[in-house]
């Protein structure tokens, strides 16, 4: 048995009073959520405020990039040291957004999953197709290589949790079906299988990200190979997330 993972991805949103607010509001409404592992995700800067906020709750913090180095001359970076003091405990690494915009590339997702597990912490580690590779029938292909070259030594950690985001499905409403979502969560696992042995690949959380909201996450949640969401939007609002919450436990048990 998976334990379901729900993961809310804040991205640029939320000041340190917001994020404060709005995980007291959280951890209220999902205080009787059991077996789920419930994950918020703020900007850098409202980490402590969370972590204060969720002390003593079910709802554990990450954020959402590091750098790989422990420390070093790298102006406006963080290192994972930092993070893990102020009392976080996962990290999403290789967001569509940090390749896409910040040139995170396979190679530097491979260090920082690294960082993360060195310092005893959770990578979140995203992978995921852009429509145009979708349209060329290139999605396996690419979801190959970004597993092989960012994630393949760290497959056996059980920290390792890997989120399958849809380029074109994250902040466009259009979720995955859930029938395109568990054709790409067998598939990750028939390789981490290949990659890392059947057991790792049977323990192994993969989440689905991309424009998941209270009405969608059941009937993924309901695929065999989806073991949670990594939520963006509709994890800003503490009602709305509580709820995507609610729906994964129930889906699962
Ligand atoms: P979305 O974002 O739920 O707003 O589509 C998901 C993500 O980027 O992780």
């Amino acid at each position: 048995m998976r334990t379901p993972v729900i993961a809310g991805n804040w991205k640029m949103y939320k000041t340190a009073r917001e994020a404060g607010e709005t995980i007291r509001l959280l951890c209220d409404l999902v205080a009787d959520v059991s077996g789920v592992e419930i994950v918020v995700c703020p900007p850098f800067t409202a980490l402590p405020a969370a972590v204060e906020a969720a002390r003593g709750s079910r709802v554990a913090v990450g954020a959402q990039d590091c750098h790989w180095e422990k420390a070093g001359a790298f102006t406006g970076e963080v290192a994972v040291p930092m993070i893990a003091e102020l009392g976080a405990s996962h990290v999403i690494v290789g967001h569509s957004e940090r390749r896409q915009y910040f040139g995170e590339t396979d190679a530097t997702v491979d260090k920082k999953v690294e960082a993360v597990l060195a310092a005893g912490l959770c990578p979140i580690a995203c992978v995921g197709e852009t429509l145009k590779e979708r349209e060329a029938g290139q999605t396996l292909a690419v979801l190959e290589r970004q597993v092989r070259d960012g994630l393949a030594r760290h497959l056996g950690t059980r920290a390792l949790v890997v989120a399958y985001e849809p380029v074109w499905a994250i902040g466009t409403g259009k979720t995955a079906t859930p029938a395109q979502a568990q054709e790409v969560h067998a598939f990750l696992r028939k390789l981490t299988a290949k990659l890392a042995g059947q057991p790792v690949a049977d323990g192994l959380r993969i989440l689905y990200g991309g424009s998941v909201k209270p009405d969608t996450i059941s009937a993924l949640m309901a695929e065999p190979d989806v073991d949670g969401g990594l939520v963006g939007g509709a994890s800003l609002d503490a009602a709305s997330f509580a709820k995507i919450c609610f729906c994964a436990r129930a889906q699962k048990q």
